[in-house]
């Protein structure tokens, strides 16, 4: 007996809706016990953050955020305490003058504005820490995945078919420079 066709409609999967990954530097003294605050008044913010507690804004080398991104975040954020307040005297101006060159090679390797941000926020800024959590994940879910680590990929598939045609090409080169 044949098997006959099912008339059953197919049905698309429904599309996973995207979910930013948010890496989130946040001094010990400031940053890190707004978050915490936030946590016991039970004020919800996005859960996409995953947090690393430094000791100082400063403690974050521009490398930590390049870093985070090339190892497939989306968004990296970075709490300090505020201008005048950080336990080691100038922690966060160095923070400050550091991420504004960042900030300039940012842009030169096509990371958008909205992925990286630099919020001082004191321990006592609790609801500070849901406003900028929770704009900052509406602003990288607005611009889509970065997804670095899937551009290196295609980056090294170009880079093996560069190679391929350029090693294909070789024989005529060589014999072109004999003549
Ligand atoms: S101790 Fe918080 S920024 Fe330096």
């Amino acid at each position: 007996m044949s098997e006959q066709p099912s008339m059953a409609p197919v049905v698309a999967a429904p599309a996973v809706a995207f979910e930013p990954r948010i890496v989130a530097f946040f001094c010990n003294w400031c940053t890190y016990t707004a978050a915490d605050l936030a946590g016991v008044s039970r004020l919800k913010y996005a859960p996409n953050v995953r947090v690393i507690r430094v000791m100082c804004s400063g403690r974050v080398d521009p490398q930590f955020v390049l870093e985070a991104f090339a190892k497939g975040a989306d968004g990296v954020l970075l709490g300090g305490c505020h201008p005048g307040d950080c336990h080691y005297a100038e922690g966060n101006y160095k923070t400050l003058r550091r991420m504004r060159m960042l900030i300039r090679m940012l842009k030169e390797l096509g990371i958008e504005d909205g992925r990286f941000r630099l919020e001082w926020i004191s321990g006592a800024e609790g609801d500070k820490v849901k406003a900028v959590v929770n704009e900052m994940t509406a602003q990288v879910r607005a611009l889509g995945p970065l997804d670095l680590p899937g551009k290196f990929k295609e980056w090294d598939r170009e880079m093996e078919d560069l190679e391929q045609h350029v090693n294909a090409s070789a024989p005529q080169q060589e014999e072109a420079h004999v003549r």
